[in-house]
């Protein structure tokens, strides 16, 4: 479903990607976990194509990225949804109106069936009363459901979370993984879930991939990543201080 192969990106001197290859299958989970400015929103972006990687090829289904012009890029980045780290709603439209703006912009879709597709997912994610509110009289939890019914309406094949569980509180971060699963398993989408909460991406993904110095340094399914004798991902798994992540291991790369 998506392939990144020999990914370099670097922002002036800094190195954040550096030989990134992976590999995602269709209707998987995947989780990529790695520390705060290891580069897995830019992970994202270069999926996405918003960003250019310095080198390396990013391919989705058949289509490389990297080299589709601008309108083609539009139509392929329609099979993919994306839900940002911080919800991303237009904070002077409401619910209804905030979900139905990719199908109001991309589509010719009449206002009657455009208001079918948004009652369908926001019934998905629980947030069908909610329609009139303004983003501001959500809660981040709800925020969130709606950013992932908006990701939804154009029925990507793959969707993509930023963090989705950051800022949320602890309860409220477990029933965002149910429905990340639930609507995955639902509709078979495959999606890809970057994160640096050990419990969220554990209980969300179907395998694992830890991103470190640039790299995919481990990847396996959750058992077996759990048990993992890369000392990195065992120190990112304990939270331990003792190991070789350093506080300021990311400054590390650029200095290389
Ligand atoms: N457009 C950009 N210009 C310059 N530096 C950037 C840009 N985007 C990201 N970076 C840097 O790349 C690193 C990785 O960023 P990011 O992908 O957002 O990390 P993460 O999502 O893992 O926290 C950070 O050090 C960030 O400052
Ligand atoms: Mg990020």
């Amino acid at each position: 479903m998506v392939e990144l192969r020999d990914v370099c990106i670097q922002f002036e001197e800094k190195k954040v990607l550096d030989g990134f290859t992976l590999n995602v299958e269709p209707e998987e989970r995947l989780v990529i976990m790695g520390q705060t400015g290891s580069g897995k929103s830019t992970i994202l972006r270069l999926i996405l194509g918003t960003q250019q990687p310095t080198s390396g090829s990013i391919f989705f289904k058949q289509f490389e990225i990297t080299r589709l012009r601008r309108r083609k890029l539009q139509q392929v980045r329609r099979h993919i949804g994306m839900v940002y780290q911080y919800s991303a709603l237009l904070s002077s439209r409401n619910v209804r109106d905030n979900v139905a703006l990719p199908l109001e912009e991309l589509t010719d879709k009449s206002s009657a069936e455009i208001d079918k597709i948004v009652d369908e997912k926001l019934d998905l994610v629980g947030m069908k009363d909610a329609k009139d509110l303004l983003p501001e009289e959500l809660s981040g939890g709800m925020r969130k459901r709606v950013s992932i019914a908006r990701s939804l309406v154009l029925e990507p094949e793959l969707v993509l979370f930023d963090e989705p569980s950051a800022g949320l509180d602890p309860v409220i971060a477990s029933v965002i993984d149910e429905l990340i699963i639930s609507l995955s398993e639902r509709s078979n989408v495959t999606s890809i879930t970057v994160t640096h909460e050990m419990d969220s991406a554990f209980r969300v993904g179907t395998r694992m991939a830890m991103l470190y110095q640039g790299k995919i340094i481990e990847e396996a399914k959750p058992e077996k990543f759990k048990q993992s004798k890369n000392p990195v991902v065992a120190q990112f798994l304990s939270g331990s201080t003792e190991g070789p992540i350093l506080e300021d291991s990311q400054d590390a790369i650029a200095k290389k």
